[in-house]
Formats: C-alpha cells, structure tokens, sequence
C-alpha cells in the first residue's frame, strides 16, 4: 500500500459512495468531504456515486482530469463497509475505461489509487463507537388494524432492463445503470412520450455481448452498451420509438460476438 505522506504533488480526493437520489444523502456526502479535506493532505475532496446519483465516478474524475492545474494522484475512498471485492473489480474496471478515454483524447493521466478496506474498518471502529453513544430514534410499531396496502399498476409502456450479471457488471454494467437511472431522472422519462420504467437484472443469458441491456415492450437486445450507447437508446429508442439498429444484436441460433 501507499503511504500518501510520502506521495508529493497536486492530490484529489473522491468519496464513492455506491447510490443515492436525494438531495440530503447527496448533502451529507458534500459535508464529508469538506470534513476530510480539513483534516487531509489533499488539495481538493469531492463524492461521487457508483450507481445511481449525481455525480458519478466518471464524471468527477473527468472534472479532475480536464482540471486547469492537473493532479498528480487521484485517491479513491471507497465508503462501503463491510467493502465488497466486487466494488474493487468495479472501481478498477470503471478507472480503466476512464483512462482510456483519457488517452485518446490525448491526456496526462494522473496517478490513480484506492485506499485499503481492512485500514477503513478499523477506522470505522470508532466512528461507530462513538454513534453507539449519540441519539436515538425509536422505529414506530405496525398499527394494529391498518388496512392492507394497495399497489397501483403503473401505465408506462416501456421497460429497459440493464443486466447486471458478473460479466455485465465487469463490462461496466454498473455505469450504465448509473447514467440511464440518472437521464431517466434528468429528462423525466417515467412520464415523457410512453413512458418508460427500469430494472436491473441478473444474467439475461447473451454474456459475450456485455454489458446486455433489453428494451421492452419490442423485446430489442442491446449489447457493448456504454453511456453514449445509451443515450442513443434514450434518443431514438424511448423518445422516438426507433430502435438503435447499431447496438442492437438480433435473436438469431448462431453465435454473435460484439461489433
Ligand atoms: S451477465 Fe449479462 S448477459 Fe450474462
């Protein structure tokens, strides 16, 4: 591991914290990384989600990246506990592409580092030693008697379903979650045109073609989607109801690889 006292230069910090869509979680992330910053060698801390949440991962470290005075090391915190191995692969994978499009486009790529789990567990210890001591709130009984609860059948004609099976989510299905959930926020697709819901999945079978994303109701299979190849879905498949013949792979007998 890497001790950042001996590490000199220009250092960012980024939060990843894996999903939130509300202001306050969103809020309670910002104070965080203000609280680190006080204490830390580092120049500046921002969060980021891995899953659904604004910002993501890609686009504070494009923020980082593209930044006037250029960081030397980016550090990742991941703030998960217990930490996944899975939020690892994930991490290296989605740090991966960043830094491709990085150098395609031509970029200095900084240094880029993920702190250690069994390091943050430990620290974790006193932090909840110390909310063992704080306030409390009492969770309400079930109300004896209450009637059953409805549920409403919701009239969206449209459902994307991003497969979120090993070889998907090692493909970046996560960032592609990530980025639909947040334009179907953005651009208000549960109610624009016909309507459209979202659910991940686990493995809808054609592994090879990953990360697999099906579009319902035509039933369309999407394969090699990235976040631009979703956008075009979101464009020409959801608002205008013309499937992206470049990302779609047809049912066919025969093998198929990626395009
Ligand atoms: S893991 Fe996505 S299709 Fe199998």
């Amino acid at each position: 591991m890497n001790d950042p006292t001996l590490t000199a230069g220009r250092r960012a910090a980024i939060l990843l914290a894996k999903a939130s869509i509300t202001g306050a979680a969103s809020r309670e992330m910002e104070t965080l990384a203000r609280g680190v910053l006080g204490g830390s060698r580092f120049h500046t801390v921002l969060h980021a989600f891995s899953e659904q949440g604004s910002p993501s991962l890609r686009e504070v470290l494009n923020s980082l990246g593209e930044a006037a005075a250029p960081f030397d090391e980016i550090c990742i915190l991941p703030c998960l506990l217990p930490m996944e191995p899975g939020f690892k692969t994930w991490i290296t994978g989605a740090v991966q592409r960043w830094a491709q499009h990085m150098a395609a486009a031509g970029r200095t790529l900084p240094r880029i580092t993920v702190t250690e789990g069994p390091s943050q567990a430990a620290a974790m210890l006193g932090v909840l030693q110390a909310v063992c001591d704080g306030p409390t709130t009492e969770v309400a009984p079930a109300k004896a008697g209450a009637p059953a609860l409805g549920s409403v059948i919701p009239p969206q004609k449209r459902r994307v379903l991003v497969c979120q099976g090993g070889p998907c989510n090692d493909a970046g299905a996560a960032l592609v979650w990530g980025h639909l959930r947040n334009e179907q926020k953005r651009l208000d697709l549960r109610t624009t045109g016909d309507g459209m819901m979202s659910a991940r999945t686990s493995c809808l079978g054609p592994c090879k073609l990953a990360p697999v994303v099906q579009v319902f109701p035509e039933g369309t299979w999407y394969g090699g989607v990235d976040e631009a190849g979703m956008d075009r879905i979101v464009a020409e498949h959801l608002l205008q109801g013309q499937p992206v013949e470049a990302l779609a792979y047809a049912p066919s007998p025969d093998k198929q690889v990626l395009r």
